[in-house]
């Protein structure tokens, strides 16, 4: 019996590769022979995880689509409906809504591992550049996700924020008019952003994920010391010709990194479970009243993810300075590549000065999701929120400067594993 089996299997798997012979090669350059430096550390498993919370916002779109009504009339009653009426609903929403900032917390630990790496320079400019667009589309997917259930949080954060284009000259109104198609955030609008949000966006971050792990196997993985694997001695126990440096990906990282993801999914299941709005700063409590054009909430603001931007909107005095101001910040991560122009790559062997503005760029940018969550009524904050985004941009333009001048420590030949 057991022959007959392995016979049927093995006739089906050749029957499978003589019809599709790229299919073990692919795998072969992807998984089992793509070599990777063997130091990654913790930091490493946030582009894995992405994947994940990728999948989930999926696969929890799917099932809570068959539910939502994209209609103004009906939207806020049919999530009601799928909290309390539909089985399982509540869960599948709440790994949803609670999904996206786990999304968020995942996919900023990822980007600042590349900063502290420097695994955005010399040759993975692309990589980087391909990611920048991924956060751009996610955070417009997450914006035009939070309209949909129609409550008091979507309706106004969606008029705050589409307004913002009416402060462009002259095509400003007219723009904020054919975003909304109509004069305020209206069924119209609920039904665009909805196949926006279920179809189109989803398809374009799909196609950019694939584009990103395309580029980085190309160049290959940088790793926690900076070292170019690539360029070190050859050979190791599965190839003569791989990076000594380096390990299968297939089994060695899908091991390691399948148990770091169980970990995560026990960690999401509790915040799900236990604490899915996170004292307000996932799903915020004016969300769960529906929405209202005659009755405006106390503090328009939006979910924690955006506030370090909405933050220096807010302390700039001028509407369209704001408005440049907010994008300017988004659009300066496009260019670390090349504002960067230190010797090495990781934080492990630049200098001090490095470290402690790398340290404060970090805390100066959770300082402003702070100020930009709260009421923005304080005089003093907004001060300091003032004096936060001159840093952030500082930061940024100056780092030609202090990247060149910072004293380095010398590299290894090989990477370390002192973690
Ligand atoms: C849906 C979102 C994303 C997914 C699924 C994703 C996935 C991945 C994966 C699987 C890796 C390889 C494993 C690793 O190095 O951690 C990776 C590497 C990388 N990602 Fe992402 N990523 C996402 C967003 C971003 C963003 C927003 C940026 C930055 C702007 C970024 C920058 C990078 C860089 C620079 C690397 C190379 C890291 C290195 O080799 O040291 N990624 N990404």
């Amino acid at each position: 019996m057991a022959n007959v089996i392995e016979r049927g299997v093995n006739g089906a798997w050749d029957w499978f590769t003589a019809r599709a012979p790229g299919f073990m090669p692919f795998y072969r350059k992807h998984m089992s022979e793509y070599y990777a430096p063997k130091n990654f550390n913790i930091w490493y498993i946030f582009g894995v995880l992405s994947i994940v919370v990728l999948v989930n916002q999926i696969l929890t779109g799917i099932f809570l689509t068959m539910h939502f009504k994209p209609s103004a009339a009906e939207a806020f009653a049919s999530v009601e409906y799928i909290m309390r009426d539909v089985e399982w609903g509540w869960l599948i929403r709440y790994m949803h809504s609670t999904g996206a900032s786990l999304f968020f917390i995942v996919v900023y630990i990822h980007m600042f591992r590349g900063l502290m790496y420097g695994s955005y320079q010399k040759p993975r400019e692309l990589v980087w550049i391909l990611g920048m667009l991924i956060y751009l589309v996610l955070m417009a997917e997450a914006f035009l996700g939070y309209v949909l259930p129609w409550g008091q949080m979507s309706f106004w954060g969606a008029k705050v924020i589409i307004s913002l284009f009416g402060a462009i000259p002259v095509i400003g109104n007219g723009l904020t008019e054919w975003i909304m198609g109509d004069y305020l955030p209206s069924d119209a609008t609920l039904n665009r952003f909805f196949a926006l949000h279920v179809i189109a966006l989803p398809l374009v971050l799909l196609l950019l994920v694939v584009l990103h792990l395309g580029a980085l196997h190309e160049v290959g993985s940088n790793n926690p010391d900076g070292v170019e694997i690539k360029k070190g001695p050859k050979g190791n126990r599965w190839s003569k010709l791989a990076p000594a440096d380096g390990i299968p990906f297939h089994p060695y990282y899908t091991v390691k990194d399948s148990f770091y993801v169980c970990f995560f999914l026990i960690v999401a299941a509790f915040i799900i479970f236990f604490a899915p709005a996170f004292g307000g700063w996932f799903l915020e409590h004016d969300n769960f009243t529906e929405a209202n054009r005659l009755v405006t909430p106390e503090h328009i603001k939006p979910v924690w993810y955006y506030t370090p931007y909405y933050a220096m909107l807010r302390v700039v005095p001028n509407k369209l300075g704001g408005v440049l101001v907010m994008f300017g910040a988004i659009a300066i991560l496009f260019l670390v590549p090349w504002l960067d122009r230190a010797r090495v790559r990781s934080y492990r062997y630049r200098g001090l000065m490095s470290k402690l503005l790398l340290a404060a760029f970090a805390v100066s940018f959770i300082w402003l999701g702070k100020i930009g969550a709260g009421p923005g009524t304080d005089p003093v904050e907004t001060i300091v929120g003032r004096f936060l985004t001159a840093f952030y941009f500082l930061f940024f333009l100056t780092m030609p400067l202090w990247t060149s001048w910072d004293k380095t420590k010398p590299v290894p030949d090989r990477v370390t594993m002192h973690e």
